[in-house]
């Protein structure tokens, strides 16, 4: 009550629905970055954003709220512990050790020494959230994210190689000036050095690229699709190794998942998930392959046809992930 309350003539309480309630972990620049583009597109009606450093995280969500008139007034708080986070629709993992200079696997021991003590918070509060990792290596992280917290894998996966994917179809997008919408395909396998760029299956303005160019991306290959492989698994370290860390096109494609997670409709992205039984793939192992996203996680795995060569591939990613996986001895 305030001087002000004797304008306002009550008719009917009004209570705020509960709305889509995302918790963002980590407020550094991947996570913070998140946090600019959900609110931005509207995604969150609650969001909260919780790091160890707590009065940095309130600084963060001071100054995010300061803008509640340009972003339809969403509930925005910090947390250091985790209790804010109770009940959260969609859980965006960023906490972890940024690669830089090494390759996001050589990062695994540093990230998965914080995994250990967020994981059982996290899911004590939120049992039944969507996790989505982003921290790396996200595929490894995710193992664990599954393993510690006890999370079935349609709703504990990573972002894994939609950004590889999304960078996959931008540079075919340049080489050809078409608009990277046109170009359809999917990187698959590690969100990282051993991702596999599915050459067979893409597809522009309709038209599949294997019948107009000869062994694109593989074989002898004249006009040398194959520099886009590296252009692609090279991509983060090529932005990493100058700035530090990438964010903007990570961020972006982790809201682009929770935007599929928001629905209404189911969307088709390579993450990653326990992909055992797929292709032949026999053991317990976090990879990408194209699922499909849904308000309640994965609801299915496509096994897309692959070439001989791409099929090997994908054995090989798995392996190697499998190892660095065993390495954690969880
Ligand atoms: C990248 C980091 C996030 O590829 O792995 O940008």
């Amino acid at each position: 009550k305030n001087a002000f309350s004797s304008l306002m003539k009550p008719i009917k309480e009004f209570k705020r629905k509960p709305g889509f309630k995302i918790t963002v972990v980590g407020a550094g620049q991947v996570g913070l970055a998140c946090c600019a583009f959900l609110l931005q597109r509207r995604l969150a009606k609650e969001l909260v954003i919780m790091d160890i450093q707590y009065e940095r995280a309130q600084a963060e969500a001071r100054d995010f709220n300061h803008a509640a008139v340009f972003l339809t007034d969403p509930k925005i708080t910090a947390c250091g512990d985790g209790v804010n986070t109770k009940d959260s629709d969609v859980v965006i993992v960023t906490a972890g050790v940024r690669p830089g200079k090494k390759s996001r696997l050589e990062v695994m021991h540093d990230t998965i020494k914080i995994f250990k003590e967020l994981v059982p918070k996290l899911v004590s509060f939120s049992p039944n959230a969507i996790y989505l990792v982003v921290s790396n290596p996200a595929d490894v992280m995710t193992h664990a994210f599954q393993k510690i917290g006890k999370i079935p894998k349609h709703r504990c996966f990573s972002t894994g190689c939609h950004l590889d994917t999304a960078r996959f179809r931008y540079f075919i997008a340049q080489r050809l000036k078409v608009p990277t919408t046109a170009v359809k395909g999917f990187v698959i396998g590690e969100h990282g050095d051993s991702a596999v760029p599915v050459w067979s299956g893409v597809q522009v303005a309709g038209a599949c690229l294997k019948d107009i160019v000869k062994n694109p991306g593989c074989g002898p290959d004249p006009e040398k699709w194959a520099e886009i492989n590296k252009e692609v698994t090279c991509g983060g370290s090529s932005v990493s190794s100058v700035k530090g860390y990438t964010n903007w096109a990570v961020a972006l494609t982790a809201v682009d998942v929770v935007a599929a997670i928001a629905g209404p409709y189911g969307r088709i992205m390579s993450i990653g998930t326990d992909m055992k039984g797929i292709h032949d793939i026999e053991e317990n192992v976090v990879l990408s392959m194209p699922c499909m996203v849904t308000p309640s996680g994965i609801s299915h795995i496509f096994e897309i046809p692959l070439s001989h060569g791409e099929f090997e591939m994908l054995h090989k990613s798995a392996k190697i992930l499998f190892k660095a996986q065993c390495e954690l001895g969880l």
